[in-house]
């Protein structure tokens, strides 16, 4: 888990609608972009350790859907929105400095 700010990536690394997992050491964290907002959540499924990036986002619902069995999370809060996932991930705050994209804990 983040317990600082931490660059993620530059704006325009993402276009709108993509995500990827981003590695910093031990942590895998999802950065996702829907429009010109930037989200970041914890980058494993709390089910079964899914990699969220590799599964799909639903931009009505601002939620990020799991590759493996379908769970699926919000991701302003990373609460659960799908089963058979039950706990939720670890939501980042995002901030915008300059061109640097950073995630850091939410306040
Ligand atoms: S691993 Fe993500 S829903 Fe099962």
């Amino acid at each position: 888990m983040l317990t600082e700010f931490t660059k993620l990536a530059e704006v325009g690394d993402l276009a709108p609608g993509q995500m990827r997992t981003i590695r910093l050491g031990r942590e895998y964290v999802l950065l996702a972009r829907l429009g010109e907002e930037y989200f970041a959540l914890d980058g494993f499924c709390s089910h079964a350790d899914g990699f969220l990036a590799d599964g799909y986002l639903h931009e009505d619902y601002c939620e990020v859907e799991c590759p493996i069995h379908e769970g699926a999370f919000d991701l302003r809060t990373g609460a659960v929105t799908n089963p058979p996932a039950e706990v939720p991930v670890v939501a980042y705050e995002i901030r915008i400095e300059g061109s640097d994209i950073l995630a850091g804990p939410r306040a």
